[in-house]
């Protein structure tokens, strides 16, 4: 035993050190590969306070039940989005832009009808709707202001430059609608209004209304079938309330995998021996 504990990993040590020489004028590539990797290691599961907190967060929920603090709340870091005369937070901005350019490149002619709009604006046009087909259908299809993802910054309303089926349900079955549906997660939006989620989001189906989440984050909520933002946000809140494991339990684990690692079939005595047992 006591040649396992020092002279087999001592000789093991200068092998590798042997070894290795020859290796390192490869060091330059090897880093740059190892950096694109950490580059695209997704980002760390956000923290309860991000999630329900921080109205800047990609991952603010805001709608009628959890609306915006002070109701005028106005992102500090709106852009416009090139190309279109309107606005939207840094990243949101740039990721249309990446969309757009993406749509073109497969033929297909978008525009974009709504981004960022103000307190004032979203009062302006509530009530219009309220005017034109009273408030029960009003609330279905337009967020009160101060409850608007518009607001957040994080939003954008897409439509055919045709104007084809624009802010109709309609557009869901366009070509355009469904190459927005098929590659809006590749640039970290999701359709935030589906079909059949009006109980769980308060709105009809708006198939052209964009929300910005991230890309990690958009693909996780596609691969997870959650089907609403809402449900997606609730699963994200639980995880994050999940306590780390003690420094104990993981002391335990790693105990008990080193033992695996010197049980038959998977002899290993060279790789990963703990030196400070
Ligand atoms: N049409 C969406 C719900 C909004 O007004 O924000
Ligand atoms: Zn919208």
């Amino acid at each position: 035993m006591s040649l396992f504990r020092a002279g087999l990993p001592a000789l093991l040590l200068g092998a590798c050190l042997v070894l290795a020489a020859p290796l390192a004028a490869q060091a330059a590539p090897m880093d740059a590969a190892a950096a694109q990797v950490r580059a695209e290691k997704p980002a760390k599961p956000p923290t309860t306070k991000e999630l329900t907190k921080d109205q800047d967060s990609y991952l603010a929920l805001v709608s009628r039940d959890h609306p915006l603090d002070p109701a005028n709340y106005k992102p500090k870091d709106l852009r416009t989005v090139s190309g279109t005369g309107m606005e939207l937070r840094k990243d949101a901005a740039t990721a249309l832009e990446s969309l757009l350019k993406a749509s073109r490149k497969d033929a297909q002619s978008l525009s974009v009808l709504s981004a960022y709009r103000s307190y004032d604006r979203q009062i302006a046009l509530f009530n219009g709707y309220k005017a034109r087909y009273g408030t029960d259908y009003a609330t279905r299809i337009s967020a009160p202001a101060g409850t608007s993802e518009h607001q957040l910054g994080l939003a954008a309303d897409i439509g055919l430059s045709s104007g084809v089926c624009n802010l109709k349900a309609c557009f869901g079955e366009t070509e355009g609608g469904k190459w927005l549906a098929a590659n809006a997660a590749d640039f970290g939006f999701i359709i935030r209004y589906p079909a059949d989620g009006e109980k769980v989001t308060g709105y009809k189906y708006e198939p052209w209304h964009l929300r910005f989440i991230g890309v990690d984050q958009a693909k996780a909520m596609e691969k997870s079938k959650a089907g609403t933002f809402e449900a997606f946000h609730a699963a994200l809140v639980k995880a994050s309330k999940v306590k780390p494991p003690t420094a104990a339990q993981i002391k335990k684990q790693r105990e008990s995998l080193l033992i695996l690692r010197f049980l038959p079939p998977y002899r290993d005595w060279s790789i990963g021996y703990d030196f400070a047992r």
